[in-house]
């Protein structure tokens, strides 16, 4: 079996990659061609365990994440876990690596297919709100994906965005876009063709005005509880339709489940992205109106596919550490 700490697994991929590895994943979830659980949770204390298997292209990955909203304040992430691929075949166990690592990987590169499908090609200029983990990497894809000169920034006033800026200026090199912290959200959306929102938000982060909001690329990535919400119902004002993973996220993320509830959002325009990847690639030509907005809470197959790329391709570079168990 095959071990794989977070050096090796970076080493292993591409944003390319990855990407590659979870537009198959969108594919193949859209055909039907694996099998899937809902999401599995285990709370206490505020404190919540995911599980998440998925049969899926020959393997079986299994994701085991704990998400500890306290964490960042005593110093540990807010995520950490898990991964194993198992073989599908006879269930052995193949590899075993970071699951914090994989989830940061595999939701850049959801937003980063987001933004190739969503965002104009001549797009420069991003805005992030949210200045962690998922952030972050966030910004490394969509620099990947579009030539970004100008990053806008901003999260809550009391955190120090040093660090976060050092980290991304060396993830993205040789690229040297400017950074720009903003003083509130308004700012952040004036000056951005692109929103990713990447926090742990209850609340909406931005103004409810319509005008504010209208002809941007949002990328949601952050609500994925029904309490958890980043976007106000002014969205819909501007939107034509959202598109997202599953049916589940309509349940699942505050984002989507309020204005359901509400009655600011109806199911008749929620779309799934392995349908419009589908009839894209199948040469339909999809309108997808001024604004647009992707809503992600993640599934189990983005991991257990980009995890099998990153086991393959480090096999292939002679990376990690055989074991045995
Ligand atoms: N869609 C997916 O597939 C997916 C995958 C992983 C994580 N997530 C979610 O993304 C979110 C971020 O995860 P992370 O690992 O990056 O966490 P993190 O703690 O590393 O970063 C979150 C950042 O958001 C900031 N923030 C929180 N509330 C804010 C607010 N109201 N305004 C401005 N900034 C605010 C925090 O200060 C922090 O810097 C979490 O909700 C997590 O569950 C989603």
């Amino acid at each position: 079996m095959l071990l794989l700490n977070e050096q090796e697994m970076r080493a292993a991929v591409t944003c390319e990659d990855i990407m590659e590895a979870v537009e198959k994943a969108f594919l193949l979830f859209e055909k039907g061609d694996c099998k899937m659980a809902d999401r599995y949770t285990a709370s206490d204390k505020g404190n919540t365990m995911l599980y998440m298997p998925c049969f899926v292209d020959g393997v079986i990955g299994t994701k085991m994440l704990a998400e500890f909203p306290g964490n960042p304040a005593k110093g540990y992430p807010y995520l950490s876990g898990l991964m194993v691929v198992n073989n599908a075949e006879n269930g052995q166990p193949e590899a075993i690596m970071n699951g914090s690592v994989i989830t940061a990987l595999r939701t850049g590169a959801v937003g980063g297919v987001a933004m190739k499908h969503f965002s104009g090609p001549d797009t420069y200029s991003v805005g992030l709100v949210g200045c962690g983990v998922q952030g972050v990497h966030q910004l490394m894809y969509a620099c990947s994906v579009r030539d970004i000169t100008h990053i806008y920034l901003y999260d809550v006033p009391e955190k120090d965005l040093k660090p976060f800026i050092s980290k991304l200026k060396e993830m993205i090199a040789p690229k040297t876009p400017e950074i720009v912290i903003c003083e509130n959200t308004t700012e952040l959306l004036k000056n951005s063709q692109v929103v990713i929102t990447a926090t742990q938000a209850r609340k909406p982060l931005f103004p409810n005005d319509p005008a504010l909001l209208e002809g941007k690329c949002f990328i949601g990535i952050g609500s994925w509880q029904p309490v958890m919400r980043e976007y106000p119902e002014a969205i819909w004002d501007v939107v034509d339709c959202v598109y997202t993973e599953l049916p589940f996220a309509c349940e699942e993320s505050g984002d989507l489940s309020q204005p359901l509830d509400s009655g600011a959002l109806t199911m008749d325009r929620v779309r799934y992205m392995g349908n419009y990847l589908t009839r894209k690639y199948a040469g339909e030509e999809i309108a997808l109106g001024k604004t647009r907005f992707y809503k992600s809470v993640g599934m189990g197959i983005f991991d257990a596919m980009a995890a099998k790329k990153i086991m393959e391709c480090a096999k292939k570079k002679s990376l990690g550490k055989e074991i045995s168990l």
